[in-house]
Order: structure tokens, then sequence, then C-alpha cells
């Protein structure tokens, strides 16, 4: 594995390129899970090596569903990344999580059901631990660059990931509600989960773009609401992500990089005929 990058960014709607990353190179990756959703952008940003990925691909033609999740997470490990975060727009569940607030969430729930979502399988069997699917250090940092933005942002809160592409009925956002999460979305789950199986830290920084549907003052949620919030907020995504490449601090203690570690693995070489 070649050290190119240290961090993988992976933009969202509305993030298809990075301002301020210098020195890009332009990289067309292949794994054995296919091919990335775009070119990976090499680059420095604040003398931090970065790897950006544009999940939905230049100009978003990929839904959802469609992304290849595996080949993402891989063509960043490829890379030498050990540090990820997912760019999300996301809409809100609680009345305190306002539209253009950032959220750097600490919980998910997925409620995906048509996704290609482990490395695993084919005879090789392993089951990471997702107690706290979150870098805890990785979050914290993020929570800070993010804060010192200006933006309200919020630390904490559940993340819940819907197979799409349509957003949820009034009932569903009721539901989700009452299990007490704060924001909903459509790419987390198994991003999130596909970076410990490949043991990188990852944190989202998630933008509220709407209150979803369940909200009975403000319109139900529509693509054109989540574009005009989105273009609002990009600049101040970038900047907080700047500032975490300024002041990464690779020395965390946390259990992501051995996250196989405490797994199952049968590995089919090591069973006898
Ligand atoms: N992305 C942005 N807003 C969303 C919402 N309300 N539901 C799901 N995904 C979203």
């Amino acid at each position: 594995m070649s050290q190119q990058a240290i961090l993988g960014i992976i933009g969202g709607s509305g993030l298809y390129h990075f301002e301020g990353l210098e020195d890009v190179q332009s990289v067309e990756v292949t794994t054995p899970f296919g091919k990335p959703s775009a070119p990976i952008l090499l680059g420095s940003l604040e003398g931090t090596r970065v790897a950006f990925l544009a999940r939905h691909g230049i100009g978003h033609h990929i839904l959802p569903s469609e992304v290849n999740y595996r080949a993402n997470i891989y063509a960043l490990k490829q890379m030498g990344v050990r540090f990820v975060v997912g760019v999300s727009a996301c809409g809100s569940l609680r009345h305190d999580y306002k539209p253009g607030n950032f959220v750097i969430p600490d919980q998910v729930i997925d409620f995906t059901r048509d996704r290609k979502r482990s490395f695993f399988g084919e005879g090789l069997v392993a089951h990471i631990s997702t107690a706290d699917p979150y870098c805890a250090s990785l979050s914290r940092q993020l929570y800070e660059a993010a804060l010192s933005t200006g933006v309200e942002t919020h630390q904490g809160g559940t993340f819940i990931t819907i197979e799409g592409p349509r957003f949820s009925t009034r009932a569903e956002s009721h539901l989700f509600r009452a299990w007490g999460i704060s924001i909903i979305g459509m790419t987390t789950c198994p991003e999130i989960f596909l970076a410990r199986e490949a043991e990188m830290c990852y944190a989202s920084l998630a933008h509220i773009t709407d209150y979803d549907v369940w909200h009975l003052a403000e319109e139900p949620v529509n693509v054109e609401m989540v574009i005009r919030t989105l273009s609002q907020n990009t600049a101040a995504a970038q900047q907080a992500i700047r500032t975490l490449a300024a002041r990464l601090d690779e020395n965390t203690d946390c259990e992501c990089s051995r996250a196989l570690e405490k797994a199952l693995i049968t590995d089919p070489a090591r069973i006898p005929p």
C-alpha cells in the first residue's frame, strides 16, 4: 500500500471538488470491487496529503443505492488513507437541529436494504464491532473544526440512512422521531461500516438542508430546498475540512486501526481440506 494521502474526503451532494487543494493530481483507480464513483483528486490541503472523492460522481449522476461504496473505500485504503470524513446532506428530525446547521453524529441506524455492505464473504468470515461506529477522536477534531467556521454545530446525534431515492413518508418521519433519531440521509451506511472493516477512522460532517416531512410549519423536503441550503453551506463545509486538515492529530488512541483484531476471521486457506 503506498502512502499517497492520509485524509480521505468523500464529498456528498453539492461537493464535487475541493477549493484550496494544491498540487492536484486526478487519479483513475480500479479495485477488486470495480471502479470508485469518480477519479480521485490527490493533493495537499494545509500541508496534509488529501484524497478527495465525489460520492455521486462528477456532476452527480449516481443514486445513493448505486454508489459503489466498496470500491470507494477500497480505493482510499489503497492510497494509504487512515482518516475518512464523509460529507453528507441530511434532513433534521429535531426542532433544535436547524437547516443550515452542521451535525457531527455519534451513532447510526442502517435502514438500507439493497447495498453491498461488506468486504467479507466468499469464504472469508469476519464480524467487526460497530457498537460505536464513529471514530470518537476524529469526530471530536471535526466538531472543533466545524465550530470554528461560525456555523451552529451540534456534537452527537443518531443518523439514520434510508435506501432512497425517495424521501420519507410522514408516517416514517414521525416513527424515526419517536425512535429518538436526530438526522436522516441516504449514504452514510454502508460507507461507515466498510471504513471500519478497512480499519480506518470515520467521521461524518452532516449538513442539515431541511426538516424532512414531519414539521407542520415547514414545506416537505424537496430537491430544490436541499440544493438551495447546500449551496449556502458548501463553502463552510470546505472551511471546516481545511481547518481539520491543518490541525489533524494522527496520534489517536482509538481502536479503529485494530478493528479486525477481535473480529472472527475464517480464512479458507487456513481450513484443512
Ligand atoms: N438528504 C437531505 N435531506 C434529506 C432527507 N430529508 N431525507 C433523506 N435524505 C436527505
